[in-house]
């Protein structure tokens, strides 16, 4: 075997030489460190890896050189073309990595800032109105009362002195609920106001008894502007020893200067309901004109259409029918009871046209009452 043949062939090949393949791995070096972002090393690698760099123009050269000395040139361009891929694969990755902290920084949002501008909820104005209306009672020394919304006919009519074929009945829009047989008449309604509270609370707590009792109610009602089959009412009771109409009047007055205004005069007329003798009819003086539209001449009133007064509630001395049917002795007690709907106190208060309102779940509705405690 003849020993490797060292002197060259006369054909010199000048750009595959160690020195200057190792200036273009030098050049292609510094230019890839060079490159400041993604896009001059883009080109940095068009320029030291691309087809026309001096690295690849002088791998083309290979072919020239005696064929001893090829595997020797291609090992070094082999060599020196892998040097420069893994520099700009790094460099690129050191870049990547660059750009991606810089947009993390110029992109960021501060999450932690605008917390006030979520969506904040707001408690629905029924609540809320019940509640005041609750605290004015509970203030004088009354307690809350609770009943079912499913209620028995016996404390929804029977026992508050209607009679089975009374038409005081019929004005009450009932809705029955179905026996378990599917009969129609299973004695069980949705209730139809909270006087049936009455009834519960008298057979259940000692006398002297002082109770309010929100709740809602139910009746056949179609929904529109002014009715709902779902509402609410606030109903109250006081049975004593030496009660009066007065002592009506008083509690009257008082709930109607704390949720309208001081000042404010209420006027009771007769009206009909089984189960208070005397019954009347409360209205008080309009918060709004105070009885000025009613004047000739005078600018109308919305609020109360000019009528100085608006109709507020259902109140009477309870009747000694409904006394004996809950076991009290009618001659050494009496009593006075009235019964508000929530809906329209919160209509009169604030101006609500439509009660549709209160029932449609948006909640800018709600929100336009604030977060009232
Ligand atoms: N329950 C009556 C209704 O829904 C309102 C009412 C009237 C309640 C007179 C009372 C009252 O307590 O004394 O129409």
């Amino acid at each position: 075997m003849s020993a490797p043949n060292k002197s060259y062939d006369p054909v010199e090949v000048a750009t595959l030489s160690p020195d200057e393949v190792q200036r273009m791995v030098d050049d292609a070096l510094a230019a890839v460190a060079a490159a400041s972002d993604l896009d001059e090393l883009k080109a940095v690698r068009l320029a030291h890896a691309g087809d026309r760099a001096p690295i690849a123009l002088a791998n083309a050269e290979i072919g020239a050189l005696p064929p001893a000395a090829r595997a020797e040139a291609g090992k070094r361009i082999g060599a020196a073309r892998a040097a420069v891929r893994t520099a700009l694969a790094q460099r690129q990755d050191e870049l990547e990595t660059e750009r991606d902290a810089r947009v993390l920084v110029e992109e960021a949002a501060d999450v932690t800032l605008p917390w006030d501008r979520l969506p904040a909820g707001a408690r629905h104005p029924v609540t809320t109105v019940a509640e005041r209306l609750t605290d004015v009672f509970v203030a004088m020394g009354y307690e809350v009362a609770e009943g079912p919304e499913v209620e028995d006919e016996w404390y929804n009519f029977d026992a508050l002195n209607f009679p089975p074929d009374h038409p005081a009945r019929e004005q009450y829009d009932t809705i029955f609920v179905a026996g378990p047989d599917g009969t129609a008449h299973s004695g069980v309604v949705l209730r139809t106001h909270t006087s049936p509270v009455q009834i519960r609370a008298m057979l259940s707590r000692p006398l002297p008894l002082y109770v309010v009792s929100p709740g809602k109610c139910f009746r056949t009602d179609t929904l529109d502007a002014t009715h709902s089959p779902v509402f609410h009412q606030i109903e109250g009771l006081a049975v004593d020893e030496g009660l009066t109409m007065a002592d009506l009047r008083g509690a009257i007055g008082a709930f109607v200067e704390a949720m309208f205004g001081a000042g404010l005069r209420t006027r009771l007329r007769p009206d009909f309901f089984p189960f208070t003798e005397p019954s009347a009819d409360v209205s008080m003086e309009c918060h709004v004109c105070r009885g000025a539209s009613t004047r000739p001449g005078a600018e109308p009133c919305r609020v109360c259409r000019s009528q100085g007064w608006i109709e507020i509630a259902g109140a009477g001395m309870v009747n000694p029918r409904v006394l004996v049917a809950c076991g009290i002795d009618p001659d050494r007690y009496s009593g006075f009871a009235f019964g508000l709907g929530i809906e329209r106190t919160l209509m009169i208060r604030h101006g609500v046209t439509d009660i549709r309102d209160t029932v449609d779940g948006d909640v800018r509705f709600s929100r336009a009452f604030g977060m009232e405690a």
